[in-house]
């Protein structure tokens, strides 16, 4: 038996033949329990969150994911203690200074999903300078979608194309599903093939609206700083019994 290996507790069985998602969602929920189960403050939930998004990039990367994108703050987010937003802000920060060396030891090219224009300044510099000094990266990008909300991504792109309108560049028949996805934050980025939420919630809670459409998804109960290597290994299983059919007929039916 052929095993991959990356550590004692990672380790690829090569001889499963997991079908690999190309674009993963990740819903990165449950720091705030985590954090009460230990009687620790709900900041140290999102600090263990934090190291655990750097285990998970590994894990991706070293699977063949090519796109991973997570939802680590979203437009409804502002509306927690400011503390906590604070909390939050500053641990975002700090995660590039403190991982990105590693980040670039395994070839992850950082981008940002979001309304990032209407970010603090500080917060948006460091958006800027993750971007640039990444983006030669090859192995995998990792999307991190912050001030994000799929509703506001939709609005931003109708306005976008309300714009072209208006300006003679496009006629209101020719507007199809693709000039909405063309005017979307990261155009390029494929859709989710596979969506993850951990900590046991069923709904997608503004992640990913539009591209969402035909995502495959998968929840756990395990809590957010706990999603580890076995978990995502689950999840791939999973993924690779499901018959994903677009709105058709499956191969079977086609016969
Ligand atoms: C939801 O859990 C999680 C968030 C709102 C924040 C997610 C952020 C991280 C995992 C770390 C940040 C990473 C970077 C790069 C900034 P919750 O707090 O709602 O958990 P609960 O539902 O158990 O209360």
């Amino acid at each position: 038996m052929a095993i991959l290996g990356f550590g004692k507790k990672n380790t690829i069985n090569e001889d499963e033949q997991l079908k690999i998602p190309v674009s993963l969602g990740v819903i990165m929920d449950g720091n705030g329990r985590w954090a009460k189960k230990r009687m620790l403050p709900r900041s140290a939930g999102h600090r263990a969150g934090a190291e655990n998004l750097k285990e998970l990039c590994r894990n991706c990367g070293n699977y063949g994911v090519k796109y991973l994108t997570v939802y680590a703050f979203s437009t409804e987010n502002w509306s927690r203690p400011t503390d906590e937003v604070n909390t939050l802000m500053d641990l975002f920060v700090e995660f590039w200074e403190k991982y990105d060396p590693e980040l670039e030891q395994e070839g992850i090219r950082v981008r940002f999903t979001g309304d990032i224009d209407a970010l603090p300044d500080r917060i948006k510099e460091v958006c800027k300078k993750g971007e640039e000094r990444s983006k030669h990266r090859q192995k995998m990008q990792l999307i991190v979608a912050f001030n994000y909300g799929g509703r506001r991504e939709i609005v931003h792109s109708c306005q976008n194309i309300a714009r072209l309108v208006k300006e003679g560049k496009l006629n209101v028949e020719d507007i199809s599903e693709e000039t909405i996805s063309d005017n979307l934050y990261l155009p390029d980025v494929p859709d989710p093939d596979l969506i993850i939420r951990p900590s046991g919630e069923q709904r997608l809670s503004n992640f990913l609206l539009w591209e969402s459409a035909y995502s495959e998804l998968w929840v756990s109960d395990c809590l957010w700083p706990d999603f580890g290597f076995d978990e995502l290994t689950e999840a791939f299983r999973a993924y690779t019994n499901r018959d994903r059919r677009f709105g058709g007929l499956s191969k079977e039916d086609n016969k």
